[in-house]
């Protein structure tokens, strides 16, 4: 009797034992299935991610970027966001490179400052295996620019890599960029590789290279938008072709013949410093410059002289009978009837190497831009329409020949100090415009 049920429950046992390993080598096969198939998705999404943070032609043909580059919602139309025309204005409009990399916005800038920016500056770096460095960046950056009235957006783009090693998908990159912000209704004024006749950027005293390069960047920007311009900004001339400390192109090799505008065999300030980079009026929307105060020496509180603004953009270059003048209003704007911005100026004070009986940070920049943005200069240069303050302060290097470079702290700023904002803005000649200026006075 008692061996009947003690059988089933063996019998039961038997079979709930073989059950049990049925059902868990199941599981197990279920569970290694499971974990490999994990394996293998991770996997995926690793080359996915991959391909996608290293290559920005095929992260655009994969998320159709073309429409949504940023993904942010535009909380004012093009329709209802004043679109400025600094190129048709009477007079000048200023202007303010700020510092983003400190978190200053437009916003912010124009509570100091107690007037409206019609225009700001921003920097961003491209390279040949990614495309504009700071995409994500000018997001925020376009997202800051359409929380203020009207201004127009500057975008100097820095090529990192030589230009030849740039493809046409980075081009392609930076024109839809563009009109990704035309489309929230900022304008663009695109510097593409600024200061190109200096030889202190990568792209520097290439000029074969840089009139092709800005020939595509022109040629994509225009194909995706019209509210984009191309600005064409080299350096001021002063000290061109700046190659005491060394630098330039091989002897005898192509730029080298092309920066030998005399063909005397050498380099030097009889040397056109413009037009071998000017990659053509078909390209060119505007004409842009550089010039700074930076002292004596480029270290030092000095007070400029009372002409240096306007012999910076009319350069005679050399103290010698029949030296050269290098004029780039008269011979690129005036000329080819463009309009003239000034991209950036300011003057340097250098509060961490104050000399005895040096001149006040007021004196240094007061002197500076009274002549910038005067009466004279807008008589002078009827086609200058934007002059743009570089308002930063920042350690910059400075290359002092045999001496090697070293840093300076150098502040340009006008708009974190009040008794200098209060003069600057009590200085300025009728007919320098800000953002508020009604149409019936622009013209
Ligand atoms: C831009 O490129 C320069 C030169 O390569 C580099 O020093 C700088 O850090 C870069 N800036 C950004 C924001 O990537
Ligand atoms: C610029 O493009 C817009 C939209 O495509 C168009 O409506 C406008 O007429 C164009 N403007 C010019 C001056 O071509
Ligand atoms: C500029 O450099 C020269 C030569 O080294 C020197 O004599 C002069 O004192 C310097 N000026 C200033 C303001 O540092
Ligand atoms: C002319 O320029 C040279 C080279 O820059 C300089 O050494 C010289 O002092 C200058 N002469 C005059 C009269 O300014
Ligand atoms: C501003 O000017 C006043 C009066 O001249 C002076 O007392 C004050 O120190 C100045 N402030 C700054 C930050 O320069």
């Amino acid at each position: 009797m008692g061996s009947e049920p003690a059988r089933f429950c063996g019998l039961w046992r038997n079979s709930y034992v073989a059950l049990e390993r049925k059902v868990n080598d199941e599981f197990k096969g279920l569970q290694r299935a499971i974990f490999v198939l994990s394996l293998f998705l991770t996997a995926a999404a690793i080359v996915v991610v991959n391909v996608l943070l290293y290559s920005p032609s095929i992260r655009q043909d994969w998320l159709d970027e073309d429409n949504l580059l940023f993904g942010i919602t535009p909380h004012k139309t093009i329709n209802n966001r004043r679109i400025l025309d600094p190129a048709s204005i009477n007079g000048v409009y200023f202007g303010a490179s700020i510092d983003w990399k400190a978190k200053d916005v437009p916003v912010a800038f124009n509570q100091r400052f107690g007037k409206p920016l019609p225009f700001v500056m921003c920097f961003t770096n491209m390279t040949a295996a990614n495309g504009l460095a700071l995409v994500r960046e000018l997001k925020y950056i376009a997202d800051t620019v359409l929380r203020v009235d009207g201004a127009i957006l500057g975008l100097t783009v820095m090529p990192v890599d030589p230009l030849d090693q740039m493809s046409d998908a980075v081009y392609d990159q930076l024109g839809r960029v563009c009109a990704e912000i035309n489309r929230y209704g900022i304008p663009v004024m695109l510097r593409f590789a600024h200061e190109m006749n200096g030889n202190w950027f990568s792209y520097g005293q290439a000029p074969g290279a840089y009139r092709a390069s800005f020939i595509k960047a022109a040629s994509a920007v225009k194909k995706y938008t019209n509210l984009t311009s191309m600005v064409w900004a080299p350096n001021s001339p002063i000290g061109y072709p700046w190659l005491a400390a060394g630098g330039g192109p091989a002897v005898g090799s192509a730029d080298f013949l092309a920066m030998d505008t005399n063909q005397d065999g050498k380099l030097d300030h009889h040397d056109d410093p413009y037009t071998p980079y000017y990659p053509g009026d078909d390209y060119v929307d505007w004409i842009g410059f550089s010039v700074f105060h930076f002292g004596e020496n480029l270290t030092a509180n000095t007070v400029p002289g009372p002409d240096d603004f306007r012999t910076a953009i009319q350069h005679v270059a050399g103290n010698e009978t029949g030296a050269p003048t290098w004029d780039i209003y008269d011979q690129f704007a005036h000329a080819r009837n463009k309009p003239f911005a000034v991209m950036e100026t300011g003057a340097a004070y250098y509060p961490n190497d104050v000399r005895l009986d040096d001149p006040s940070e007021m004196e240094v920049k007061r002197a500076w831009w009274k002549q910038v943005y005067s009466t004279d200069t807008l008589k002078r240069f009827p086609l200058m329409k934007l002059i743009s303050w570089f308002d930063i302060a920042e350690d910059e290097q400075v290359n002092r020949g045999e001496k090697g470079s070293s840093f300076y702290y150098r502040d340009f700023r006008i708009s974190w100090n009040h008794n200098i904002t209060t003069q600057f803005l009590a200085d300025l000649p009728p007919r320098v415009f800000f953002e508020n200026a009604r149409e019936s006075a622009l013209l």
